[in-house]
């Protein structure tokens, strides 16, 4: 085999800054929809944003049904009701997710259902479904989040809680890319502090996965049709990832301190903007394939800020908390990007005098101070869960595929270990 010399780069059409979401009506009308579906969830819809955004649409003769069930961190199940619930109303012939992570991914899975034939585990990735390709084109789906979090506005991943399995997994086609993202900061200032909190441990992990990612040439070379969305850090990726550093490193805490602070908000959703755009075509890797098992497998933990009566491990939470371990693993294969990395987050850090725990500090030490929990612990898990969050993690084999130095079983063990318990 030899190695690969290409790199791709995917992105949607953007439209960026405060007063944004006022001009979807007008952009939908310009795409000729006619009955468009608002996806939302309940908390977002108690903002009033997704009505906001739906009754501005009336002007252009287009009607608009809000649907607002999509769960927080979707499930298979919860995913289905969504799907229902536009087959019966519908058809629509354009899609609008105003949200979080949350309802943009359940709009690309009600997207992708009721274009495509089959059921969801066709499309899910390997090995919990069948991994199939979309066979038909899909509705134009703008995406407008609410949250500084995800990026989901601008990949081709929709992530998902399969039930029956306890797993979390994915779709991932280039297909169930936004058409267009619409990132209106002024619409995140709502979020509450936990959510700010973990959505903004989300976009760091994104920036620092993608960056520490396995350079793309040290690939097996793809034919045309093999290649795939995520293709590990190339000099595209890099460049998205350091800007989002440099804002996280200047504006996380302060918008975790102060909600209204309207800069640091700027600043924190175009950070989940270039981290998107970065980890959307690099990839990531331990921490998020650690994450899964910890979201999926939670007992009775339940977040402050969340809905109320459902355990849970949110997303950018259970993405972080192994993150300091991890970064510490992957420091030997390329340990002048940890402290570019560690030095972009806190100025202060890094150089030359740097080591391998100059980045995993930082992390650290930001996590303390916007009140992450101190540690898979904290969220519920014994040392006697490792064994079980290993085989979790293991069946992340795409994500683990990016990781820039081999990871064996017994290497998360380790992570999971030292992860128990952060400061
Ligand atoms: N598709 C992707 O590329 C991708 C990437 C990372 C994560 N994800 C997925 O995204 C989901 C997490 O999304 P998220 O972190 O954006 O949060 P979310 O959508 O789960 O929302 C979190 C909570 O915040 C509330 N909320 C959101 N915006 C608000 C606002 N402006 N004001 C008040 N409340 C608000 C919601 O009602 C909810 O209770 C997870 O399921 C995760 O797996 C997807
Ligand atoms: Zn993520």
């Amino acid at each position: 085999m030899s190695a690969e010399t290409v790199f791709t780069y995917g992105a949607p059409q953007l439209k960026f800054g405060a007063g944004a979401s006022d001009e979807v009506g007008y952009d939908l009308s310009q795409l000729g929809a006619t009955r468009v579906l608002v996806v939302t969830d309940a908390g977002v819809a108690a903002t009033g944003l997704p009505q906001r955004v739906a009754d501005q649409m009336g002007r252009f003769g287009i009607e608009a049904t809000v649907f607002d069930g999509s769960r927080v961190e979707p499930t298979d199940e919860s995913m289905q009701r969504a799907i229902d619930f536009a087959r019966d109303a519908g058809p629509f012939d354009a899609y609008v997710a105003v949200g979080g992570g949350s309802s943009i991914d359940t709009a690309k899975a009600v997207n992708l259902m009721t274009t495509n034939p089959g059921e969801l585990m066709d499309y899910i990735n390997v090995p919990v479904g069948r991994g199939e390709a979309p066979s038909k084109p899909l509705k134009p789906l703008v995406a407008v989040p609410t949250t500084a979090g995800t990026g989901s506005e601008s990949t081709t991943v929709c992530v998902l809680d399969v039930l029956s399995l306890k797993v979390k997994t994915g779709i991932s086609h280039p297909r169930l890319r936004p058409m267009l993202a619409v990132i209106d900061p002024t619409l995140t200032v709502t979020q509450p502090p936990t959510v700010t909190a973990a959505s903004g441990m989300d976009i760091l992990c994104h920036a620092l996965e993608s960056y520490t990612a396995r350079w793309y040439t040290t690939y097996d070379k793809k034919q045309p049709e093999q290649r795939v969305p995520y293709c590990g850090s190339n000099p595209i990726a890099d460049m998205w990832s350091e800007k989002a550093m440099a804002l996280l490193g200047r504006s996380f805490r302060r918008a975790v301190r102060d909600g209204s602070d309207l800069e640091a908000r700027n600043d924190m959703a175009l950070a989940a903007t270039f981290a998107g755009m970065g980890f959307g075509n690099a990839g990531v890797h331990i921490p998020h394939a650690n994450g899964y098992p910890i979201a999926g497998r939670v007992r009775d933990f339940q977040p402050r800020d969340y809905p109320a009566g459902e355990p849970m491990v949110p997303h950018g939470m259970s993405v972080s908390l192994t993150a300091p371990a991890a970064f510490r693993f992957t420091f030997e294969a390329s340990p002048e990007r940890h402290l570019r990395a560690a030095a972009l987050l806190d100025p202060a850090a890094g150089g030359s005098g740097g080591s391998a725990e100059t980045l995993p500090s930082v992390v650290t030490d930001l996590m303390r101070d916007i009140d992450i929990p101190n540690g898979i612990a904290a969220v519920g898990y014994l040392a006697s869960d490792v064994d079980d969050l290993v085989e979790g993690s293991l069946k992340q084999q795409r994500l683990l595929a990016t990781c820039p130095r081999e990871v064996t079983a017994d290497d998360l063990a380790g992570i999971f270990r030292s992860s128990l318990e952060l400061w």
